[in-house]
């Protein structure tokens, strides 16, 4: 070791001191050697891993990873180290008694007078607190978010089914009527009624009554198939669904195809079938000067009540207008 003068000795000896008596834990490491052993460590590391210098001196610092080793952050170390460049990352680490703290390490090389990186230099500081801080801001805001989705969902859908409210069905046709009427295309509106569900509910009770309600509206909806079609409770045991750039004959085919789905159901019923069916009235309308929605809506409801005329487990379709 060469001599030093008084003076650099004094101001090794207050860096030494502002070392020693810091609150981060402070670490060098060997950059000659392989697997960066650790050369000193100050008081600060030693309370906040529950270490002492003597356990850790020469060993490399992964070791306070424990098993927790699928850390993104390594990668990041490992590059700023080969590169020779600092570094900051936020890592798991452990105490010596195993409990967990976050640790905000935030490395430096030093080079000699060639530029050869001969040591790191790294800082600790627990930020525990601030991780669980943030940790439960982001579980609020989550919270918050889910809340924020179930309750605009809460005004558009039907509370039992989960199908688009009568209101939010309404608005939706009359958005896709006016589409409808710009393009030139076709607006099918079904109307289906859940046949005697009232026996149902009087019989086996209205938990009963609504479970079968649920799941026909689920049956109902997985027949629909294009993004656009629209599943809507239109009042107590009757759904609507909107078939938008949909023809006469494709509604007709989605009209049977639910009529099949909800008796393949099988649901108990006390009627003469046995099991719960549906009766669907099917209307079709291009919107033009002399047709409006609301014509298309009378249709609908005119073509159901002509299928129940003719008895439950019906399909009864108009001609287009
Ligand atoms: C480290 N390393 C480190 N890792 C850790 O989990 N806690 C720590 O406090 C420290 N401190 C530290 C100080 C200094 C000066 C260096 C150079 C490095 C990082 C660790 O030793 C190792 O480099 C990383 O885990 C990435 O390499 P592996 O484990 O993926 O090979």
């Amino acid at each position: 070791m060469p001599e030093l003068d008084a003076g650099t000795e004094l101001q090794l000896a207050l860096f030494r001191q502002a070392v020693e008596a810091g609150s981060d834990g402070v670490i060098i490491t060997d950059a000659t050697r392989s697997d960066q052993p650790v050369l000193y460590v100050n008081p600060a590391f030693e309370r906040m891993t529950g270490y002492s210098s003597d356990e850790v001196v020469g060993k490399n610092c992964r070791f306070l990873q424990g098993d927790d080793r699928s850390q993104p952050e390594r990668a990041k170390l490992r590059r700023a180290m080969s590169d020779g460049l600092p570094c900051s990352v936020v890592l798991r680490n452990y105490r010596k008694d195993g409990t967990l703290f976050w640790n905000e390490l935030s490395l430096s090389p030093v080079r000699d007078r060639s530029g050869k990186t001969t040591h790191f230099i790294g800082i600790q500081k627990d930020v525990s607190a601030r991780m669980r801080l943030e940790k439960a801001l982001q579980d609020q805001k989550e919270q918050l978010e889910q809340a924020t989705r179930s309750l605009s969902r809460t005004s558009t859908h039907d509370a039992l089914t989960d199908v688009a409210q009568r209101r939010h069905f309404l608005d939706t046709l009359g958005r896709e009527w006016k589409r409808a009427s710009r393009e030139g295309a076709p607006v099918s509106l079904l109307l289906i009624d859940v046949d005697s569900l009232g026996r149902i509910n009087e019989l086996f009770g209205h938990e009963a009554g609504d479970d079968s309600l649920k799941r026909v509206a689920r049956a109902l909806e997985n027949v629909l198939k294009r993004p656009a079609d629209l599943l809507g409770r239109y009042e107590g045991e009757t759904f609507a669904a909107l078939l938008p750039a949909t023809d006469r004959k494709g509604a007709e085919q989605v009209a049977l195809e639910m009529r099949a789905t909800v008796s393949g159901l099988a649901i108990d019923h006390p009627g003469p079938a046995g099991r719960l069916t549906i009766t669907l009235g099917v209307a079709t309308a291009f919107p033009g000067p002399e047709t409006g929605m609301e014509d298309l809506i009378s249709h609908a409801e005119q073509a159901l009540r002509a299928a129940k005329e003719l008895g439950p487990d019906r399909v009864h379709v108009l001609a287009e207008m």
